[in-house]
């Protein structure tokens, strides 16, 4: 059993970049483990951009324009000092992507390029192309290898392990090429595992890997989930499938057209019209298609148009190729001649593993830290601001890398050794009795069940009857869980296990998206609930908190949010 000072679990942005920061440091031995081949996380789908004041374009844009933007962006659900410490060190993150190589737009001046996003005073959204995800996830996973940490791919987390004191001892996890439980001892480890949308299996840009692995991990020895019903939809995935049709159609000047030929962000943010933030946008479009102004009826084929024909042909072809490929080949439709059919997908887990210290990402686990979409700081709050994530993922893997350092020296390894062997005997004996199993019901009609309870129930509009009834559903699943059927037997890259083991973590987050958005009775940012319409900073400018009691049975709690300086005040756009 190999023994490491830092163990990180997921390979997008917030995790090679907190295993970078640990093995930039002289002796310290440091893993990565990752589901997947490392630069292909969800990180590399992002494609807009990085949000950082650099005042490469705007000459006015300050940290407190970012600091206030993100705040208002948040419905004031994010807490401020960690606001202003992540908008401080935002510039920074970036100028480092650039030194390790990331081939990011230029202006004429040869400075990192920076577009308009939504809910920003100036243009401050960082990019390359629309693929800036995914040239910052190859940039970080050269240096990782330039800095010899260690991967282990396609190894997929199973649990955490603490040993008698409480403290973290390592994981265990399934090695899928091999087909067997492996132990990993380490005195810290960092979970950046990303989001959870597949929740809404239905209709996301999310990736089939996100799947909330590292926030039930967390959940089962302790942390609570924060705000977890905060889920992001992105106003404009394709019409079809959700995939992403990145904000960059819109920072780069593209329209939202309705079926009278309408620009109907008129009517809702006139001011910043597109270029509102998310919810605004997201809730903007629903409004039209509920009201009959959409393409295709009022049902789940329904869409409005992002229009993009009048900008100049090289500008698309420059600045938003990969839109372009994407809407052809999955719309049939080319953005340089034809309208892109668009509506709201589930995008962002804005809530996550409660994260106690934003200066080192610790948890209420000794030697635990999560970083990137899979915690919760919080900085997004109710909505969080395009470009805001992938600066999250950086800024923020570099805070847990350093955080795991600092716990390293002055924490000894633990002897997890019987925890270890527990856990991983407790895996095989499952494994063997799962993949056994010749009746119960398969795990893909679980999956679908969950996913369309969570789209039509709990998705973008949100009243408490219909929420009742997927708590409802989503109990009968766990239920039915215990004893579905896989199917396959084989140990070498037994899918049918790993997305046994998948469905189970999004049936776990789901249950406390749901309780979340029960217990918040009003709207704010993306939780729009129909029966509390309005924001109500009266009872609820608290952040909601999830976690496992002794009996095994989910508790409902708040804490305070942190207003430093912004004391809330209506949001108009
Ligand atoms: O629209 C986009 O390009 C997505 C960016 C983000 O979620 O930050």
């Amino acid at each position: 059993m190999e023994q490491f000072d830092v163990l990180v679990v997921g390979s997008g942005g917030a995790g090679q970049r907190a295993a970078l920061e640990v093995a930039s440091r002289e002796g310290l031995r440091v893993a990565l483990i990752t589901k997947i081949f490392p630069s292909r996380s969800a990180t590399a789908m992002a494609q807009g951009g990085i949000n950082g004041v650099l005042n490469n374009v705007a000459k006015e844009d300050t940290i407190e324009d970012h600091i206030f933007d993100t705040v208002k962006g948040s419905d004031y659900l994010g807490d401020q000092d960690a606001i202003e410490f992540f908008v401080k060190r935002c510039p920074e993150g970036i100028k480092e992507l650039d030194y390790f190589g990331a081939p990011f737009s230029r202006t004429n001046e040869n400075k990192i390029a920076q577009r308009n996003f939504g809910g920003q005073s100036y243009p401050r959204t960082c990019y390359s192309a629309d693929k800036t995800g995914h040239v910052i996830e190859h940039t970080l996973y050269e240096q990782c290898l330039k800095h010899n940490v260690q991967f282990l791919q396609e190894w997929y987390l199973l649990d955490i392990v603490k040993v008698a004191d409480g403290s973290v001892g390592g994981v265990v996890a399934w090695n899928m090429k091999e087909g067997r439980v492996e132990k990993i001892a380490a005195t810290a480890v960092v979970i950046a595992t990303g989001g959870a949308g597949r929740m809404f299996w239905t209709r996301t840009s999310n990736p089939y890997l996100s799947t909330g692995d590292g926030m039930a991990a967390c959940f089962r020895v302790g942390c609570a989930l924060k705000d977890p019903e905060m889920v992001q939809f992105h106003p404009t995935g394709l019409g079809k499938s959700g995939i992403l049709m990145s904000e960059a159609v819109r920072g780069e000047g593209g329209y939202l057209l309705n079926n009278k030929g309408e620009r109907f962000m008129a009517k809702y943010a006139p001011s910043k019209m597109e270029l509102a933030p998310r919810d605004v946008v997201a809730k903007a479009i629903e409004t039209e298609i509920a009201e009959g102004r959409g393409f295709g009826g009022t049902g789940l084929d329904a869409y409005v148009v992002a229009d993009v024909r009048h900008l100049p042909r090289e500008l698309i072809l420059e600045k938003l190729h990969g839109i372009r490929d994407l809407a052809i080949t999955f719309e049939h439709a080319d953005p340089l001649v034809q309208p892109i059919p668009v509506r709201p997908t589930c995008h962002y887990s804005m809530g996550g593993i409660d994260v106690k210290d934003y200066k080192t990402c610790a948890t209420v686990v000794p030697g635990l830290f999560a970083a990137g979409e899979a915690s919760c700081v919080s900085i997004h709050g109710a909505n969080r601001l395009g470009g805001n994530s992938l600066a999250d993922a950086v800024v923020f893997g570099k805070v847990a890398g350093e955080g795991a350092i600092a716990y390293v020296e002055n924490n000894s390894a633990k002897d997890a050794a019987k925890e270890l062997n527990d856990a991983a005997t407790a895996w095989e004996a499952k494994f063997k009795e799962v993949t056994g199993r010749t009746t119960g019901r398969p795990v893909s009609e679980i999956r679908d069940e969950m996913a369309l309870a969570m789209w039509n129930k709990v998705g973008i509009f949100r009243e408490e009857s219909k929420m009742k009834e997927a708590l409802e559903t989503l109990n009968k699943l766990i239920e039915e869980y215990k004893t579905c059927y896989v199917g396959d037997t084989n140990r070498t890259f037994n899918m049918a296990f790993v997305n046994y083991v998948e469905i189970g973590s999004l049936l776990t987050v789901a249950k406390a998206v749901v309780l979340g958005a029960l217990r918040r009775q009003e709207s704010r940012g993306s939780h729009l609930r129909e029966d509390f319409t309005k924001r109500d900073d009266a009872n609820f400018l608290n952040h909601t908190l999830i976690s496992l009691g002794e009996d095994g049975e989910y508790q409902v709690g708040q804490s305070d949010v942190v207003i430093t300086r912004f004391e809330p005040k209506e949001r108009t756009y």
